[in-house]
């Protein structure tokens, strides 16, 4: 049997499996917040990367050669967010979370949509750029003194620069964070990989250790990438629509 959901066909077989999963962890990346107006960063014209150099904004080094210019590209994005609402793609992966027995969120991204729309199992890999830290000791500043000189705020406790308690190329991910997705992912049946290009390890390759364990392994994106080959079942277009599309489909709504 197949299923004919807002334009797309999901396979019965899948729907079935997504009703009786016991455990469903979801891997998502920047193209799930795309449709909320949050750009992604690898997408060719629309990308951050596009338009911006990473080796100049998030690297350790970068910020040491230019605090100044790190500090407010992430303030404006920052900013930004402020304008931004959560998407039908992250109220459906809500709902999922509600109506699965154990269910874990990793992403990628730090937007905080997903935490907006309801999800509550949420391992942020890359950070939450609405947080800062200090540059220093690592502790999450939450208020300090705008500078008077072009600078960035400093720490209150040490002075030391304050920067995004975002992860950069070339540093580790939070600690813990992980090995919390990598053993949910080794011990799930269905794993959902939703918007991400797959190119940034080592969160690509969270979505293998469950496909080595036996879970099925979706992928939720309009474009192929490295990951398309490892999947069993490929629905290609937006999540904004094909999230919502599994959900309804598996648990039909009411209608009386
Ligand atoms: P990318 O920009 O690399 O990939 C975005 C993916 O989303 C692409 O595969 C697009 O095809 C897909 N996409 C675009 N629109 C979509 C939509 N409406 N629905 C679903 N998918 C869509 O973003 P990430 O994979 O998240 O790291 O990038 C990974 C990491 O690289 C980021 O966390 C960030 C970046 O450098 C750090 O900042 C450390």
């Amino acid at each position: 049997m197949r299923f004919v959901t807002a334009g797309y066909t999901i396979s019965g077989s899948l729907i079935q499996r997504l009703r009786t999963a016991k455990r469903v962890v979801v891997l998502t990346g920047a193209g799930v917040s795309a449709e909320s107006g949050v750009p992604t960063f690898r997408d060719a014209l629309t990308g951050l990367w596009a338009t911006f150099d990473p080796l100049e904004l998030a690297t350790p080094s970068a910020f040491a050669r230019n605090p100044k210019l790190v500090w407010d590209w992430y303030a404006e994005r920052r900013a930004q967010l402020l304008q931004v609402a959560p998407n039908a793609g992250h109220l459906a992966l809500a709902q999922l979370e509600a109506r699965v027995p154990a269910f874990l969120l990793a992403t990628q991204n730090v937007d905080g949509l997903h935490a907006r729309a309801g999800s509550r199992e949420i391992v942020e890999l890359h950070g939450n750029i609405a947080r800062v830290r200090c540059s220093r000791e690592d502790r999450v500043v939450k208020r300090w003194d705008e500078p008077l000189d072009a600078m960035p705020p400093r720490c209150p406790a040490c002075q030391a620069y304050l920067r995004p308690d975002v992860v950069w190329f070339e540093e580790m991910l939070p600690s813990g964070a992980l090995e919390r997705a990598e053993a949910a992912a080794r011990d799930c049946d269905l794993l959902i990989v939703a918007g991400t290009s797959g190119e940034v390890y080592p969160a690509a390759a969270i979505p293998q250790y469950a496909k080595s364990a036996g879970a099925r392994v979706v992928e939720v994106n309009p474009n192929p990438t490295p990951l398309s080959a490892l999947a069993d079942d490929t629905l290609r277009g937006p999540s904004a629509v094909v999230l919502p599309a599994l959900v309804d489909a598996a648990w039909p709504a009411r209608k009386d």
